[in-house]
């Protein structure tokens, strides 16, 4: 019988759907995801759960706003919040929508309990209220206006359900006491033990005057208020009321952001210890990613959006950057600089360059099979000794969720392997039997700790790391590969080496950084030109073919066709574009000028093969930017086949550069 896992259940925290999601709400995701794919690995039974949080007065509000109903907007937006999930390969193995029946079902559950138990009872609630927007204003005092509409509010008095948090001021502290790790880091543990000891005021868990929300059974109009329904989510999300039958509760990890921490450290603990069920064991709330000293929001402007990030460096560019740049638990500053500079040096220069010199020294000297290495000097015992050290070090600081530590372990050790190629200089060996097995022995040495530094790194870059795996040919899936049994040495000689695969590409930062920023004002500010901004979504490519074709039902005036200007143009250069594997940058004379101009073409033309060629152009069509790259008109080609293949136009005579096609 095979041992039975050990469960681990964690959670991100369920997003609102006012909104999109920006590089603070993926940094929780991507957090998640990392530990998800580490406990994988460490031999747990891992569930995740992420979701959406669908009631309240500012989904009432944006709904309204878009003129559809409530259902409609969230449907939308949930789908919109998934997809990118889904997209940026970090999906929760569970997605909870607080609109779903089962959770409905729930928090009306948790209710009940807590009210037999006799923690719930029926008060009044006192506060400012917009007579407007039909909503209170929980921050605001007697005289104020609405911060919304600037419309002056009035003292209303509702009636409400109270949670009757202040009993649980001592057992809540008892519980900190006994369970020292359940709040993460430890200064947010402080703040919060001294706001309990501050004594914990009643909790209104009801409205009266929200509509979009979950009803109270048998109490409409009451409907639950913000957090009662929304923590209850972790919960719904693995069975609800039959959690025991999915066997995930407690939860193991909640992840939040520190903006919440009180939610889920106070209230949460309380409303389950009132119903009597089991209370999660850990909350680690992070630090927040700002940007120009600010808590991003769309409202100031400096919302920063994973997608372009993602289509000009990959998901694992980012994901490395948000863990190894930002001490966990702290705040930390965002710039599109640092980003790249990371990249270039740490993944293209570090680990991209390691696997890509080792290989083809392999691929050269061995032909294309690990070496069996032969006697080892004190440099590559002392490299083993510093790899197998690093595994470790990692593994305790993945555990600690220290994964700024891990990952510049991780990277010490790369930098050593740089190292000892440059002094040991394989390819400045000859072919004597003693410099051939000295070749093997460094070769095997390096190929054995990019091993280890593949392993070690595939939580935070699941793509590259399974590239590198199988480029040293590994057939084990690397997701399913148990750290526990990595040891040095265990690299086996003679087996071939994988395809070699691009890594990461060397960007240059100026560039990077305005195509980074052009693709997302693109995204912000779509345009009805702009190009979908899905990177799932089929690339706008620049050519006639591949452009989605208006529906031709009228026929058109010869004045209509004359708007269009064609003109033959030669292509002078071709080039591939680093983040967009559908485009190829063109460079066209078109007599009277040359123009850069970007094609769809690039899965089906080599850029070599179209140097010197004739094509059409259409030339009066307005600039845009495709991926971020500017480009100024379109080269016309044949739509074929089913999956629309561009073939491109040609001509059977002699034409002039620059002649109108009329
Ligand atoms: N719906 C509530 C949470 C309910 S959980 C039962 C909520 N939603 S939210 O959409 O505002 O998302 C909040 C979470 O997003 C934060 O706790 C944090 O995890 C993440 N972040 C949002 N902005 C962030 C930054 N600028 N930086 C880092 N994380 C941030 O609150």
């Amino acid at each position: 019988m095979p041992e039975k896992k050990e469960k681990f259940y964690l959670t991100t925290p369920i997003y609102y759907t006012n909104g999109l999601p920006h590089i603070g709400h993926t940094y929780t995701t991507v957090v998640a995801d990392v530990i998800r794919r580490y406990k994988r690995m460490r031999g747990y039974d891992v569930v995740m759960t992420t979701g959406t949080d669908e009631h309240g007065v500012n989904v009432e509000r944006a709904a309204k706003k878009a003129g559809i109903p409530e259902s409609e907007f969230v449907a939308k937006m949930a789908d919109a919040w998934r997809a990118l999930w889904d997209e940026l390969g970090i999906p929760g193995d569970e997605f909870i929508r607080t609109t779903d029946l089962k959770h409905v079902r729930t928090v009306q559950w948790l209710f009940k309990l807590c009210k037999e138990n006799g923690y719930v009872y029926k008060g009044h609630y006192t506060g400012q209220y917009c007579i407007y927007d039909n909503a209170f204003v929980t921050e605001a005092k007697p005289g104020d206006n609405c911060p919304d509409c600037g419309r002056p509010l009035e003292t209303v008095t509702e009636e409400n359900y109270f949670f009757k948090l202040s009993s649980f001021q001592k057992p809540l502290l008892d519980f900190y006491k006994k369970n020292p790790d359940f709040i993460q880091p430890d200064t947010r543990r402080n703040e919060i033990i001294s706001f309990v000891e501050g004594g914990l005021k009643d909790l209104s868990i009801t409205r009266t005057t929200i509509r979009w929300g979950i009803p109270v059974p048998g109490e409409e109009p009451h409907v639950f208020y913000v957090w009662f329904d929304a923590l209850t989510a972790y919960l719904s999300a693995v069975g609800g009321p039959e959690y025991e039958k999915r066997g995930c509760w407690p939860a193991d990890l909640h992840l939040v952001g520190k903006d919440i921490i009180r939610f889920h450290t106070v209230y949460w603990p309380a409303f389950l210890m009132a119903a009597m069920l089991p209370v999660p064991k850990q909350v680690w709330a992070h630090g927040w990613f700002l940007m120009d000293a600010a808590k991003m929001s769309k409202s100031k402007g400096n919302v920063v959006l994973p997608r372009p990030i993602v289509n000009m460096l990959g998901m694992d560019a980012l994901r490395y950057f948000l863990l190894r740049d930002v001490v966990f638990g702290q705040d930390g500053n965002f710039s599109y600089d640092a980003l790249v500079t990371r990249y270039n040096s740490d993944l293209a220069n570090g680990l991209g360059n390691l696997a890509s010199r080792t290989a083809a020294l392999i691929e050269k000297n061995f032909a294309g099979k690990i070496p069996k290495p032969g006697a080892l000097k004190a440099e590559d015992e002392a490299l083993a000794k510093e790899a197998q050290a690093a595994i470790g070090e990692v593994l305790e600081n993945f555990d600690k969720l220290s994964f700024a530590r891990a990952l510049e372990t991780i990277w010490t050790v790369i930098a050593a392997a740089d190292k000892f190629l440059t002094s040991e200089q394989p390819w400045a060996l000859g072919n004597s039997e003693a410099d051939q097995a000295r070749k093997a022995t460094v070769l095997w040495t390096t190929a054995e700790l990019l091993r280890i530094v593949t392993a070690l790194s595939f939580p935070v870059l699941p793509d590259s790391a399974a590239k590198v795996w199988t480029l040293l040919g590994q057939s084990e899936a690397l997701g399913k590969f148990e750290l526990d049994g990595l040891r040095w040495g265990q690299l086996a000689p003679g087996i071939p080496l994988g395809k070699s695969q691009t890594l990461f590409p060397r960007v240059d930062k100026t560039e990077a950084i305005e195509r980074i920023e052009s693709m997302a004002n693109e995204e912000l500010n779509p345009t009805p030109a702009a190009p979908a901004p899905a990177a799932s979504a089929p690339a706008a490519t620049g050519t006639s073919a591949a452009a989605a074709a208006p529906a031709v039902s009228d026929k058109i005036g010869i004045e209509d066709f004359a708007k269009v200007e064609m003109r033959v143009g030669q292509i002078k250069t071709a080039e591939r574009i680093v983040g967009a594997d559908k485009l190829l940058k063109l460079t066209v004379d078109i007599g009277t000028e040359i123009r850069q101009i970007c094609a769809g073409i690039a899965q089906y033309y080599e850029p070599e093969s179209l140097i010197g060629r004739k094509v059409a152009v259409v030339v009066n069509l307005a600039p845009r930017k495709l991926r971020g790259v500017e480009s100024n008109g379109m080269i016309v080609a044949a739509s074929v086949g089913p999956e629309g293949r561009p073939v491109l136009t040609g001509f059977h005579e002699e034409v002039e550069v620059g002649a109108r096609l009329k």
